[in-house]
């Protein structure tokens, strides 16, 4: 066990965790941050993401100990109800979700793309999200979404 210092949405939280748990047990279990979720724990769906630093990571591969320094946002920390981030209101805006599992792993990595990038073409939003997994097949709603969030943001 260790303890650790983890930046999370904006606020420092200590906790004694092994250095090797995954970063996503930190967040569900200890900080009771549940929007990451764990969907497949090899780093091959994407529904666990968040941000280190800015960059989308998979949190059910990465050591919570490899974040200790780092500034983690979860997607409760993306935007609130009252000012949503314009990613999350274009979710709502298109109707995305089915289920509703999968949508942090591309909310995430959409902010994160639009961020560096506020005017992506149909060919680089579809690259900006390969790898992320939705088994309710809503890929057309979230494409039209990011597109949205991009002209909110351009
Ligand atoms: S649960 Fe982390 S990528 Fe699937
Ligand atoms: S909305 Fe159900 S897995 Fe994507």
């Amino acid at each position: 066990m260790a303890r650790l210092n983890l930046d999370v949405n904006g606020q420092v939280h200590r906790i004694d965790a092994d250095p090797d748990m995954p970063l996503l047990y930190a967040l569900r279990n200890d900080l009771g941050l549940n929007n990451p979720h764990f969907g497949c724990g090899l780093a091959q769906c994407g529904a666990c993401t968040v941000l280190v630093d800015g960059q989308p990571a998979r949190s059910c591969v990465r050591p919570v100990a490899a974040v200790a320094g780092a500034k983690v946002v979860t997607l409760a920390g993306l935007g609130t109800p009252e000012k949503p981030h314009p990613i999350q209101k274009a979710y709502v805006e298109e109707q995305v979700p089915q289920c509703g599992y999968c949508i942090n792993g591309w909310i995430m990595t959409a902010a994160a793309f639009l961020k560096r990038n506020n005017r992506p073409t149909d060919a680089e939003i579809r690259e900006a999200l390969t790898g992320l997994k939705c088994r309710c097949g809503t890929h057309m709603g979230i494409l039209r979404a990011v597109k949205r969030a991009s002209e909110m943001m351009g």
